[in-house]
């Protein structure tokens, strides 16, 4: 029987409930680290939690089955996730990313371009013909944020296929920002997924955690070796507590996207505001992209604010709207790149960007739209 994925958020797609001790409706956290051995070559099926735990394991199940893959790894965040990922290249390895990516992957790429010999070149890949001008003979793989971290840029998943297939690189993509309520990545040709669980999947603002989905269990495989090998695995409790925040995925981005349609709308009639980038305005420049690939457009919008003076002051004022650094959950959040998720990237890079003193990338949560909207009106107002 097929079954859509609001359903699958709450069962996973083959009732993982079924499996559990009691018939248990809910997961239970099985706070180990060792398991008994029932005989000498003989297992439960778990013997030590950094291997494999039955809590994480429906976890990753049910993320799997949301995102189409062979396979899926919890890891203790979103940067662990990565890291895990960039463990499969070898020195003089080179990556093709995104230039609008989230800081804190781009500190991390620079960390192991000096411990682990990996280069990487930044390019704007939502221009085919520039990732394929930025390939050379080392080039591994190309890293993709779509939408991308802040400024919204979209990527032709399909077109980066194509160029994946022409050079033999993995396609490797960040899918935090649209979760995989709204894209699926690796049904347009992405051999890799990687999840910050911390933002839309877990959902509350309340616990840190990652994913690496594989499309092939080949990959998936060279994954977990590195995995139980490294050791990055989020813990029982955590994992409880994202498959809670995943039961809720649907509704809540259901209605994350329906307050950020609204609020870019009432931002892009504000006078104090000169620009807008939200993937679900008919005019941003990669809307049809985002609509071939995707199912919707998400909660994230950033805007510039006609002065640094506007934006310092909605920073200062908002009262429902928190100014914190983070996203995805149920509260509302407002972010002031330049100095928080991007303050590690080099000034020149991020005035080419557009990541200025003007720039404000809000989160948007669950509460009532026009509330949000009066907390923006009021926190505008000198
Ligand atoms: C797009 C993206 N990827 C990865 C990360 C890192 O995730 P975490 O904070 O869970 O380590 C973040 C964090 O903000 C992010 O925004």
């Amino acid at each position: 029987m097929s079954i859509s994925i609001d359903t699958t958020c709450i069962h996973g797609k083959n009732h993982i409930e079924e499996n559990h001790p009691y018939r248990s409706l809910t997961t239970p956290i099985f706070q180990v680290a060792t398991f008994a051995h029932p005989g000498i070559g003989k297992s439960t099926g778990y013997d030590y939690s950094r291997v494999g735990n039955p809590t994480r394991d429906d976890l990753e199940q049910v993320v799997n089955d949301l995102e189409h893959g062979s396979g899926c790894l919890a890891t203790t965040n979103g940067m662990a996730a990565i890291w895990l990922t960039l463990e499969l290249f070898s020195p003089g390895d080179h990556i093709v990313a995104s230039e609008d990516l989230y800081g804190g992957s781009v500190r991390l790429f620079d960390a192991v371009r000096d411990s682990h010999g990996l280069s990487v070149d930044y390019i704007n890949t939502s221009h085919p013909e520039l990732v394929r001008k930025a390939i050379n003979e080392h080039t591994k793989a190309l890293y993709i944020e779509t939408p991308s971290n802040p400024m919204m840029e979209v990527t032709d998943l399909s077109e980066m296929r194509k160029i994946a297939d022409e050079h033999g690189l993995l396609l490797i993509v960040d899918n935090t920002f649209l979760s995989p309520y709204y894209q699926n990545p690796i049904d347009f040709g992405a051999d890799i997924v990687i999840h910050s669980g911390t933002k839309y999947l877990e959902g509350h603002n309340d616990t840190l955690a990652g994913f690496v989905i594989s499309k092939t269990a080949d990959l998936h495989d060279k994954l977990s070796f590195l995995y139980k090998t490294t050791g990055p695995c989020l813990a029982p409790f955590d994992c409880f507590l994202v498959l809670r925040g995943i039961k809720t995925l649907a509704v809540r981005l259901e209605r994350q996207q329906e307050n950020a349609i609204r609020i870019a709308k009432w931002l892009r009639s504000n006078k104090n505001v000169t620009d807008v980038y939200y993937v679900g305005l008919e005019d941003h420049p990669g809307y049809e992209t985002n609509k071939k690939q995707t199912r919707g457009f998400g909660g994230m919008i950033s805007f510039r604010t006609k002065d640094k003076e506007t934006a310092e002051r909605v920073l200062a004022k908002v009262k429902i709207i928190t100014f914190a650094e983070s996203l995805g959950g149920v509260e509302s959040l407002i972010t002031y790149p330049m100095i928080q998720t991007h303050g590690y990237i080099d000034p020149q890079v991020r005035e080419k960007l557009g990541i200025t003193d003007t720039l404000l990338r809000l989160s948007v949560g669950i509460e009532d739209a026009d509330d949000l909207i009066r907390d923006l009106e009021q926190a505008f107002n000198e």
